[in-house]
């Protein structure tokens, strides 16, 4: 499996770039996409899953054109959108019907099939109630179970963790692990611990550009020796704040306890273990 973007535009409008000049190679694995709001993920993802079409360039997978020929990349993929809307009278049994008809995912085996998804995405016992009665993490996982339906090659999850509780985010996780091992998954986030521990590689990026891309331990040696923590009065946490680029503050007693990024050593501040969030952080401010 290779999916290879080349520079890659979409235009919104006159002065308006969801994407631009775009270009990533990917091959099998879990690419974990970070980026804050607005940075062009949910373009990219669409324009993956043929949803949308670029303005300008191509997506080639494994040497098809699916711009041109999109058939090609919907026989193999499955795409939760960021706003995915379910059937709220339909329960989760017939809405996967519904879905696996849509998608021409049919034959013997499908009841069967679906039952494996609710399973693996615990929804069994809840398979028969309407899907307007369920929780929002258990609406996210009726999208991802609708993504499987067709076995994907490629997968494509938008923001898949959103509303998900701790417990079922491990069960993403190994599912997750299970499927990547001969397709494309691509999951995108704005939080660096929703896809730390599930990517092998990330990419992140910013107004429509990628800014890196590589395994986790790559980004996180861009911050090596760079990230500091010390501890400061917290009435100057402001002052600090507008000096130095703060990963997060904690406070402690009347303390706060800063992890800052800089160039430079400073008294009375200890060198930390870069994260992938410091890489994530520095990455975004520093462009
Ligand atoms: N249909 C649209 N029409 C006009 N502008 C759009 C449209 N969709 C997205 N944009 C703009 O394109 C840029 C990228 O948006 P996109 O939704 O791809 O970002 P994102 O990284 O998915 O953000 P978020 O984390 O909020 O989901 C934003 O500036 C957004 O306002
Ligand atoms: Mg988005």
């Amino acid at each position: 499996m290779k999916l290879d973007i080349q520079n890659v535009s979409k235009k919104y409008s006159a002065t308006k770039y969801g994407l631009k000049d775009f270009s990533m190679q990917i091959d099998k694995g879990i690419l974990g996409l970070l980026g804050p709001n607005g940075a062009g993920k949910s373009t990219l993802l669409r324009m993956i899953a043929t949803v949308s079409k670029p303005t300008n360039g191509t997506i080639i997978l494994n040497k098809n054109n699916i711009v041109k020929d999109p058939n090609y990349m919907r026989k193999q993929v499955g795409f939760l959108p960021q706003d995915f809307g379910v059937y709220p009278n339909l329960n989760a049994f017939e809405f996967l019907k519904y879905m696996a008809a849509m998608k021409g995912v049919g034959g013997k085996n499908l009841t069967t099939k679906i039952t494996q998804l609710l399973e693996g995405l615990n929804l069994l016992d809840a398979a028969h109630k309407p899907i307007g009665s369920y929780s929002g993490g258990m609406k996210q996982r009726v999208g991802i179970a609708q993504a499987l339906l067709n076995d994907p090659k490629v997968l494509i999850f938008d923001e898949p963790t959103v509303g998900l509780d701790p417990e079922e985010r491990i069960r993403f996780r190994d599912l997750i692990h299970q499927l990547a091992n001969d397709a494309i998954v691509i999951l995108s986030s704005h939080i660096v611990s929703d896809i730390d521990t599930i990517a092998d590689k990330v990419a992140i990026m910013k107004k429509g550009e990628l800014l890196a891309y590589g395994n986790q331990e790559t980004l996180i040696n861009s911050v090596k020796d760079k990230v500091y923590e010390t501890t400061i009065d917290r009435d100057l946490l402001h002052e600090f704040k507008q000096k130095h680029m703060v990963v997060h503050s904690l406070i402690k007693g009347g303390k706060t306890i800063v992890r800052f990024i800089s160039e430079h050593a400073m008294e009375g501040a200890s060198l930390q273990n870069p994260t992938l969030e410091d890489a994530y952080l520095f990455t975004t401010k520093t462009s």
